[in-house]
């Protein structure tokens, strides 16, 4: 079968490997129907974890299932499914209780497993015509409809990013009526926005450098802001100060220690660009954005991934992860602040229903359908965050990729 392999950095290659095969009775084989890219996936080409070539990627996975072990009880040869990037047991501690991205089970370094991705376990990545699916009771969820309908771009996005950036969402508190900036209009961000409307925000603010990215924020609702415009905290500041309807809302005196936002999503991560130079990584910018944004006793739901060990960081202390950030105003601000990956199982569900009910459609912000064998190229445009490329899948369908 065909395959997409990490072959160095900055090089992806589409090998012929061998067919997975079910290695206990409680997994299902799944032939995949479509498979996206990640920006996590692009921490891995830039040569920013210590992964060794010859790896399988691609975590986000939704197919039709083959075949399935003796003991797999709710699954059916012939099942439309998505997976979560995470893999749980179904059964440990952390899984019980929801939290199926600290699975302490499937991963013997560490909590938390998934599919083709550097430290997250022995597992093979999706992008590829097939995969091996551990504890499938668990971790397939069932979709409704035929592969390749309409509803094959909204699910694929299940198996992550709908989910991270609603994680980002219910981690920056967002509620009915609050305000709401999310930096980063990559799919993590878009999504981001578009869950805070499903949480009820009066109010939601996009930022990224990239204008493609910043119209599709628009088309989802969010206020653009595009940093080369300028600070991108002092632009949201002003714009709420000059809103006559914030202010009318206000006592005296309220205004100017309210004009920044309740919650603040950070989507980019430890990769962030600098304000001034996009082509500059400032790791902790998204970081500071936020906490000067942030108005008194709000939140940070931060989804974007800071990861260590990174080869590529600038020193020591980046290398292991360790930044500088201004605590004293997070502590005198009294922000509440989450972070981590997302637990995908917690709303794979309730999202699906969403779609399948009309309510949403997250799949508006797919921008590339490719052939597998367009894939290394794909990781190279998607990489300069160029031609429009704001989420590629691959489709295992060749008549209709386009
Ligand atoms: N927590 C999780 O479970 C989880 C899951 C999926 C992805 N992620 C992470 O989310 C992040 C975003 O991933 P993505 O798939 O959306 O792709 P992405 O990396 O393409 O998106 C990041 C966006 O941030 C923008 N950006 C860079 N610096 C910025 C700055 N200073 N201010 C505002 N915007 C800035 C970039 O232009 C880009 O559009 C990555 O770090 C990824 O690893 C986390
Ligand atoms: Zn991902
Ligand atoms: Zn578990």
């Amino acid at each position: 079968m065909q395959a997409v392999v990490f072959a160095g950095i900055e090089t992806m290659r589409v090998e012929d490997q061998g067919m997975p095969e079910l290695q206990a009775p409680t997994d299902a084989l799944l032939k995949v129907t479509t498979a996206a890219i990640c920006g996590s996936d692009l921490h891995m080409y830039e040569g920013r974890t210590g992964l060794r070539p010859g790896q399988v990627v691609g975590h986000e996975i939704m197919g039709v299932n083959e075949s399935v072990g003796d003991a797999v009880a709710s699954i059916r040869p012939g099942d439309r499914v998505v997976l979560p990037f995470n893999i749980g047991c179904g059964f440990c501690r952390d899984c019980h209780r929801g939290d199926t991205n600290m699975c302490l089970t499937m991963n013997q370094e560490k909590p938390h497993a998934a599919y083709g991705y550097a430290g997250m376990g022995p597992y093979s990545g999706g992008q590829a015509e097939y995969v091996r699916v551990p504890h499938a009771d668990f971790n397939c969820l069932k979709l409704p409809g035929e592969p390749f309908d309409a509803w094959e771009d909204d699910f694929i996005l299940l198996a992550d990013v709908f989910p991270t950036g609603y994680h980002g969402a219910v981690l920056a508190q967002v509620k009915p009526g609050k305000s709401v900036a999310v930096f980063g209009a990559g799919p993590v961000g878009l999504m981001a926005a578009l869950s805070s409307w499903i949480r009820g925000a009066a109010e939601v603010y996009c930022v990224d450098f990239i204008p493609e990215r910043l119209e599709k924020a628009r088309e989802l609702g969010a206020i653009p802001v595009n940093v080369r415009d300028g600070d991108p905290v002092e632009q949201i500041r002003e714009r709420r100060r000059k809103s006559s309807g914030f202010t009318a809302g206000l006592r005296p005196g309220e205004a100017g220690k309210l004009s920044g936002v309740d919650c603040v999503i950070d989507a980019v991560g430890y990769q962030a660009r600098s304000h001034r130079n996009y082509q500059q990584e400032s790791p902790t910018q998204v970081l500071e954005d936020a906490v000067r944004l942030a108005n008194p006793a709000g939140a940070l739901g931060i989804v974007g991934v800071y990861m260590a060990p990174d080869p590529g960081g600038r020193d020591e202390a980046a290398r292991q992860g360790s930044f500088v950030l201004p605590l004293a105003q997070i502590f005198d601000k009294a922000l509440s602040i989450g972070l981590g990956q997302c637990p995908v199982k917690r709303y794979n569900e309730a999202l699906r229903d969403l779609i399948v009910a009309g309510r949403v459609h997250p799949g508006s912000i797919v921008s590339h359908r490719i052939p597998i064998a367009q894939a290394p190229d794909a990781y190279r445009k998607f990489d300069r965050r160029s031609d429009g490329y704001t989420k590629v899948v691959i489709r295992f369908d060749q008549l209709r990729a386009a």
